[in-house]
């Protein structure tokens, strides 16, 4: 084997405002993988990760939800440690960006691009909401599409006509976060000088870094030349302080990749480990960042060249995949196929999903579908009908006939030598990140072990007189092979690697698969893995699509449980407000509308047309004929659907919607106060 390397491996730092899904998953299985191949091929590799956890984004989740920021970044924490860990994802340490090292070194790596002139600052104009006194990105304006007219469409981009503007294009342009309407401000930004590193980049992108589908993509980016990229974001926002510019923090996207160092740098106070052996200008060691393709200037553009200018460094590869599609389509929450870790570990086995996903995994940054029909097929054909197969025929008879000890001899040395022979194929395949190709080198293996046993049928010559020692030469042969099989599927599969160790009395290590285990005891078998059942598959869907219409309902009109009591009014501006009670005389269903229903109610003689979002708790049917209570002076609002003639009125906690209902005796039309 090749001398001892040393690799540091990080994934995407994911974002602490949201759970993980699935495709996240396919990101830290693929990265998990690659680090367990490397471990056990005897490479020093450590794996380090961390919450990505500053940014306006957050800031906004922590205030809706009513509690710090802070709380809310380790609440999320928890739960993605969480899902890390039952995903079976081996990172030697889990850390955040809002960390102390990580502030030290954003300070530092900063500090120094400054010293080397690489800052620039300047003063630019941008919308504000003067409601909630805050800069706001193009995703958080919102307004009507100056081409189609369509309502209700965010910052850049009409979702509808798929036209692109600029924020300020909006016809009647409102505040995504309080609906006031944004005005133009000044302020100071402060900048890197990204264009002063193109020609380190051309070299760089092109120097074995990247696939080369990516390289090909930055080389167009490259050749229409790079722009000064905005580094700072101003107060309030949820980050680091600028040094020596007070109420300037870092943009989020500056201090995430400067995570990954920190992240390690925690790993090495605690465990004795040197960093600057690994970030160092000249360092002799490894650096693979696993990304996901909508990330990829970040990685590819700032972030060398940031490590450059501060004299770190750079990544010896930046690994790009694409994303995940189920059943052929985008996820989605509708179809139930918008999939959370947690839900997916709630009805299944995380080590079906890593092996399928590995069976599909190349270097390309080209998308991953996964079938939800072909996955139960695989996993089971493969996993159960192929791998495990070829032990629980053999083991018994060692088990029975010969006290647990395997032969002396191996029966099929020409087979024997085959299946360890695809040993330095498949490592190339791993090391390639081709996990698919290093997948099916693995199950023609198992095709293989699977016809030598059929074709010798031990259990037809176990009944035969004399024939005892070649069904133990057979079965021994048999459970060596199913031994290196499993060794080659370690790194996908480690909890059912670990179960098949205990079973053979073993531990499997890449180099020494070469050997068989010869007059060897082994313990006694069990089912290593289960079939998939695809009800379970079923009953994850259909929990998936409850959670998204559950989630749906949060963003009612009414006051969250949790959310402080509003300023105080006086019962003049109290008595403006004209709630009546109202019967609902129709509800339906709103094509298209994820969360409303459509309302006629009748409040005395008078009946009015009322959108509500309260489709997540309630049926149209179990409605008509009810009471409620509802605004009856709101002035009318144009919703993409139609016109609404004021509110009803609801309590709601996130969870579930709870309509108001007078008691009985109260009549449509009659005044509440
Ligand atoms: N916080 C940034 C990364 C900072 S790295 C210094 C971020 N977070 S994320 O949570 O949005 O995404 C984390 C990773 O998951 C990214 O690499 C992203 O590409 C990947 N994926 C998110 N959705 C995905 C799919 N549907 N499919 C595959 N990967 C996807 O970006
Ligand atoms: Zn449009």
């Amino acid at each position: 084997m090749s001398s001892k390397r040393q690799i540091l491996v990080t994934n995407a730092l994911p974002y602490a405002n949201a759970a993980l899904h699935l495709g996240h998953i396919l990101e830290y299985t693929q990265t998990d993988v690659w680090v367990r191949f490397q471990r056990m091929r005897g490479h020093e590799c450590y794996y380090v990760s961390a919450d990505d956890a500053h940014g306006t984004a957050i800031m906004l989740k922590a205030d809706e939800k009513g509690i710090s920021a802070e709380q809310h970044i380790a609440d999320m924490r928890a739960i993605h440690e969480a899902d890390f860990r039952d995903f079976l994802i081996s990172v030697d340490n889990y850390h955040s960006t809002h960390s102390e090292e990580n502030r030290q070194l954003s300070e530092l790596i900063y500090n120094r691009l400054n010293d080397n002139g690489h800052i620039a600052k300047r003063d630019i104009t941008q919308a504000f909401d003067p409601e909630k006194q805050l800069f706001l990105a193009d995703r958080y304006i919102k307004g009507t599409c100056p081409k189609c007219k369509a309502e209700d469409q965010y910052g850049d981009n009409c979702e509808v006509c798929g036209a692109t503007y600029a924020p300020t294009d909006l016809i009647n342009p409102v505040s995504a976060i309080s609906g006031a309407t944004p005005i133009e401000k000044e302020s100071t930004h402060y900048f890197f000088k990204l264009p002063e590193f193109t020609e380190f980049l051309q070299d760089w992108t092109r120097s074995g870094t990247l696939q080369q589908e990516v390289a090909n993509k930055l080389g167009e980016w490259l050749d229409s030349g790079l722009q000064e990229w905005d580094i700072s974001r101003d107060a309030p926002y949820f980050g680091f302080e600028i040094p020596n510019a007070p109420g300037k923090y870092f943009y989020v996207w500056l201090d995430a990749p400067i995570g990954y160092m920190a992240a390690f740098k925690h790993l090495c106070d605690q465990s004795n480990i040197d960093f600057d052996q690994y970030w160092r200008e000249d360092s002799p060691a490894e650096l693979y960042h696993f990304i996901g393709k909508d990330i990829v200037n970040f990685h590819a553009l700032f972030w060398p060249a940031m490590l450059k200018s501060a004299n770190y460094r750079r990544p010896t590869k930046v690994c790009v995949h694409g994303f995940v599609t189920v059943n052929g389509k985008k996820m989605s929450k509708s179809r139930g196929t918008f999939i959370n870790a947690r839900c997916y570990l709630d009805h299944l086995n995380p080590e079906y999903l890593r092996y399928y996903y590995a069976a599909k995994l190349s270097n390309s940054v080209e998308d991953i579908d996964l079938n939800l029909e072909d996955f139960v097929q695989k996993v089971n054909s493969d996993l159960v009908g192929k791998v495990v197969n070829i032990a629980s025929r053999c083991a018994k008879f060692v088990t029975n006939g010969n006290n647990g000890q395997l032969s002396a001899n191996i029966e099929d040395p020409q087979l024997w030598q085959q299946v360890i022979g695809a040993a330095d194929q498949i490592a190339a395949h791993y090391e390639n990140r081709d996990y698919g190709k290093a997948i099916r080198e693995i199950m023609a293996q198992a095709d293989a072990a699977n016809e030598y046993i059929a074709a010798k049928e031990p259990w037809k010559l176990n009944k035969v007189e004399g024939q005892q020692q070649q069904v133990q030469d057979i079965c021994s042969l048999g459970i060596n092979l199913f031994r290196v099989i499993l060794g080659y599927l370690k790194p996908v599969l480690p909890e059912m690697a670990a179960a098949g160790e205990q079973f053979l009395n073993d531990s499997l290590d890449w180099d020494a698969l070469q050997q068989p285990l010869v007059e060897h005891k082994i313990n006694a078998f069990k089912p290593l893995m289960q079939r998939i059942e695809k009800e379970k598959v079923d009953a994850m869907v259909e929990a998936s699509k409850q959670e998204a219409a559950q989630a749906a309902a949060k963003p009612l009109q009414g006051p969250l449980a949790d959310e402080p009591i509003a300023d105080e009014i006086n019962f003049d501006d109290f008595i403006k407000v004209d709630l009546r009670v109202a019967q609902i005389i129709k509800a339906s269903h709103v094509e298209g509308a994820e969360k409303l229903l459509q309302l006629t109610l009748d409040i005395g003689g008078e009946t009015r047309n009322v959108f509500s979002g309260i489709k997540s708790s309630y049926k149209p049917e179990a409605l008509e004929g009810r009471l409620t209570v509802m605004v009856a002076n709101l002035a009318p609002r144009k919703m993409r659907f139609g016109i609404s003639e004021g509110m009803v009125l609801a309590a709601g906690d996130g969870k579930g919607i709870y309509l108001l209902e007078p008691d009985s005796g109260a009549q449509p039309g009659q005044r509440v106060t």
